[in-house]
């Protein structure tokens, strides 16, 4: 079994995404897609990822070039600033790194978005490749080249758009992941069959067994799925001035959640929280009827996500985190709505107290 996609970026083909159940092909797609030696390949990963996969990997590329050198940082989103990117910076000028260096994103969506951003602003932008290791990963944010990092408690707040030269996912790694993050990779995959893909959502209903006990198949066929709809709206909208930001259906109450739980929650539980509202408001609207968004509701649980917030939280807290998150137009926050199951739409025009009855029937 194996699956490729070419993803294009601003109409041109850009890079390759290949799936694969182990890691017996990466050289072969390396050599196919890069056509020069670099003077050397630096892997980035963090403290849970290195033990399992890092030697490996080390000795796969020591085949591909003769300097190649590793740094690991602490594993979790607190990581994910600017200060792990010094260190990263510094590791890179005492291993006399040149433009002609290649970063290596051993890991899950932190070390991703971190070594990507790290690639985009080392010596003016340096070449960089994904290699996922978790089904979020792998799923969405090794795709589309968003990089970037947090600062303070602002997620995502400093980072560039910097496509890699390559993206490789070896399932089988997907084994060693836990229970909760596997649950926070599926609020993702679900989403797609939300926002874009109906029949796919008809699938997961059927194939929940399947895909939350890990068959290599039903993995196999919602990766390639979720990728290739990911594919659809970054190649349609590379830089989020439309249709792009359908991704984020769930995410500005997700993140307001994420945030005022201070990291506790994952991010994929928090979008799941805010897929329910999300689906609530388009429900309100008459959009999607009461049958529908039980079975929205019930597909989430199905999946191991949360669809009430158990932790206690003010719903206008919940209301004003959601106002200062980056998809405000003016002082309008733009809401990702279901047309109806696989069709999304933007809206704006939801009042606060709207919003309001939304949040609070996540906490009944
Ligand atoms: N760039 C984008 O488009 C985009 C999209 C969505 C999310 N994101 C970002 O992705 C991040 C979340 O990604 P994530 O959920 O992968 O988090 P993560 O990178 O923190 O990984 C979750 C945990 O799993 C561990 N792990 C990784 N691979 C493993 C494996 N194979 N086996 C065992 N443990 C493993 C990690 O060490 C970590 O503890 C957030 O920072 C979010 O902002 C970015």
């Amino acid at each position: 079994m194996a699956k490729d996609l070419l993803v294009n970026y601003q109409g041109k083909p850009s890079y390759t995404i290949y799936i694969r159940e182990d890691f017996n092909d990466l050289a072969s797609c390396f050599r196919r897609d890069i056509d020069h030696s670099y003077d050397s390949i630096c892997l980035v990963t963090d403290s849970n990822v290195a033990p399992l996969y890092l030697k490996e990997l080390l000795d796969i590329f020591k085949g591909l070039c003769d300097n190649v050198s590793s740094i690991s940082f602490s594993a979790g989103e607190q990581s994910k600033n600017l200060d792990t990117v010094q260190l990263v910076y510094k590791h890179l000028i005492n291993k006399k790194c040149t433009r002609n260096s290649l970063l290596v994103a051993l890991g899950g969506g932190v070390v991703g978005d971190l070594t990507g951003f790290t690639a985009a602003t080392y010596l003016r932008g340096i070449d960089f490749m994904q290699i996922p290791t978790t089904l979020l990963s792998q799923v969405d944010s090794s795709i589309g080249g968003k990089t970037g990092v947090d600062l303070d408690r602002y997620k995502n707040m400093v980072g560039a758009f910097y496509m890699p030269k390559m993206v490789y996912m070896n399932l089988a790694t997907l084994n060693s992941l836990d229970d909760y993050n596997f649950a926070c990779g599926m609020g993702e995959v679900v989403k797609y069959g939300l926002i874009s893909d109906e029949p796919f959502f008809e699938w997961l209903k059927v194939n929940h067994n399947k895909l939350n006990s890990k068959s290599p198949e039903a993995l196999e066929y919602s990766v390639y799925e979720s990728c290739k709809n990911k594919k659809y709206f970054v190649e349609e909208d590379p830089k989020e001035k439309g249709i792009r930001s359908y991704l984020n259906f769930g995410h500005t109450l997700g993140h307001a959640i994420e945030k005022l739980s201070d990291f506790s929650l994952g991010h994929g539980q928090c979008v799941a929280l805010g897929m329910v509202a999300a689906s609530h408001l388009s429900f309100d609207l008459g959009k999607i009827d009461g049958k529908e968004l039980e079975d929205i509701i019930n597909l989430l649980g199905l999946y191991n996500l949360p669809t009430r917030l158990e932790i206690e939280m003010n719903p206008e807290d919940i209301l004003a985190a959601s106002k200062s998150d980056k998809k405000m137009q003016g002082s309008k926050i733009k809401f990702i709505i279901l047309d109806e199951i696989g069709k999304a739409d933007s809206y704006m025009d939801f009042s606060d107290q709207d919003l309001l009855k939304a949040i609070k029937g996540l906490l009944n």
